[in-house]
């Protein structure tokens, strides 16, 4: 039977897409990474099971819940339809691509996705940005400032803003965070000391100071 990874969007249940909805209602269990993905399906979902992702850099301990997981998926998907649910989209920076990676194991299940409203996306509406030209560049966090200092730039798991901040200032841009966006505590703000605790659901938006006349 099928796997399917469907996207939840960025946190309003109202962003949840209407196929969406009807794969994770068709599913006999709703696996989720976590408490915001649980929120937005419980209303639509006979059965929820968490599925535990560390947060690590440790490649052994990482690959080793993926196979867990995909263990614990198979076992159901051999003969029901199930769905993995996920903040976003299922294809964007997300668990997802790993699990379906893991998955290659058990080749009678099938895997396919439903899209949803990404923060690659939506930050746009959010932070009243508009990408008409040039191009955005976007990049986790921890990978840092690319050394072209694209026009455009979008970090991701910004979970330092200060240092986020710092280095942004450091290469001339002006920045914006936008943190928990859609959700009910939603902040955007141009103050780092405005987000000085971490949270994983937080975004940086970048634009060079000088409208990316300078080399
Ligand atoms: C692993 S990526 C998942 C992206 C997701 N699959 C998507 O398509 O939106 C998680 C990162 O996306 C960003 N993110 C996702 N949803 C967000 C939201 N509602 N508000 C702010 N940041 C968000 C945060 O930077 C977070 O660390």
């Amino acid at each position: 039977m099928t796997l399917y990874g469907v996207g939840l969007g960025p946190g309003d249940p109202a962003l949840v897409t209407v196929r969406g909805r009807e794969v994770v209602a068709g599913a006999t269990i709703v696996f989720t990474p976590g408490d915001i993905a649980e929120r937005l399906v419980e209303p639509y979902a006979d059965h929820i099971e968490r599925l535990t992702f560390p947060m690590t850099d440790d490649q052994a301990v990482l690959e080793a819940a993926w196979e867990e997981a995909a263990a614990r998926v198979a076992e159901v998907a051999r003969e029901d339809d199930v769905a993995f649910a996920t903040v976003g989209d299922p294809r964007i920076y997300a668990t997802f691509g790993h699990l379906d990676g893991a998955l290659a194991d058990y080749p009678a299940v099938e895997v396919r996705t439903v899209p949803g409203v990404s923060v690659v996306t939506a930050f746009t509406t959010a932070l009243d940005v508009k990408i008409d030209e040039g191009s955005l560049t976007v990049r986790e966090a921890a990978a840092g400032i690319p050394p072209n200092h694209p026009e455009q730039l979008l970090l991701l798991k910004v979970t330092d803003v200060a240092d986020a901040h710092e280095q942004l200032t450091a290469a001339g841009y002006t920045a914006t965070y936008g943190r928990r966006l859609f959700m009910d505590d939603a902040t955007v703000t141009t103050d780092p000391d405005a987000l000085s605790d971490s949270d994983y659901f937080t975004v940086a938006y970048a634009e060079r100071a000088d409208g990316g006349r300078s080399p």
